[in-house]
């Protein structure tokens, strides 16, 4: 049997990613799969029940996603949730839920399953070294915590909110300390990863750059 074709990005919050692996996707016609939406989700669905964070891999069994082509198209069961779960706050929970090995092992197969068997792109932390380890072609998209910080402050005035230079770049710092250190599936680059850093790069270029290496893993 062939394997399935699953192109990997993974990388800290605010790196691009999410922009990167939906572009890929699009272009290669892959379904995609955005890993962090569905820890979002969870913590959404644990805060609903008055769940502790201990409790969560619980609430993870007959949680209903679905998603859309567009970074707002999430629902859960047949309610759009995108709106509560791309908040600071919900990406905080998600992170701290993600610390968690049972609820990193009650998610894992549901995304291996995830859209099967079409080929597909998968968003996250820890795509090329636990979930799908074996997948042909991989990328680790870093870029400095300030310069993530910078694309964040202007991405929420674009969207006229209020923001909070400081505040976003103590945040970032935080996340990035969580998911690098903890225990479990740490964010790190899988070995066989193409490492991209985007910080003096546009996003066309990234996308160059991931286009490029995805073909050379073609001809491997
Ligand atoms: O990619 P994101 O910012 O939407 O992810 C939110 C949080 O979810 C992230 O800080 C850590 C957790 N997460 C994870 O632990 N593993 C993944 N594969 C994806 C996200």
């Amino acid at each position: 049997m062939t394997a399935r074709a699953v192109l990997c990005v993974d990388g800290p919050s605010g790196s691009g990613k999410g922009t990167l692996a939906r572009r890929l996707a699009a272009e290669l016609g892959f379904a995609y799969l955005d890993s962090g939406a569905i820890y979002r989700a969870l913590g959404l669905r644990v805060q609903r029940q008055g769940l502790a964070d201990a409790q969560a891999a619980q609430a993870a069994a007959g949680m209903e996603l679905r998603f859309g082509t567009q970074d707002n198209e999430v629902w859960m069961g047949d309610e759009p949730i995108a709106s509560q779960i791309r908040t600071e706050e919900a990406g905080a929970a998600a992170s701290r839920l993600g610390a968690r090995p049972e609820v990193r092992e009650a998610l894992l197969q549901w995304q291996r399953d995830f859209a099967a068997p079409r080929p597909l792109v998968a968003d996250g932390r820890d795509m090329g070294t636990v979930v799908f380890p074996h997948a042909p072609c991989k990328i680790f998209l870093e870029a400095s915590a300030q310069v993530r910080a910078q694309r964040r402050h202007a991405e929420l005035l674009d969207a006229g909110k209020s923001a909070n230079f400081d505040q976003i770049y103590r945040d970032i710092c935080a996340r990035d300390e969580r998911d690098r250190n903890r225990a479990v599936a740490p964010l790190r680059p899988a070995e066989d990863a193409l490492v991209i850093d985007s910080s003096a790069l546009s996003i066309d270029q990234v996308v160059d750059a991931a286009r490029q290496h995805w073909q050379a893993c073609q001809g491997r």
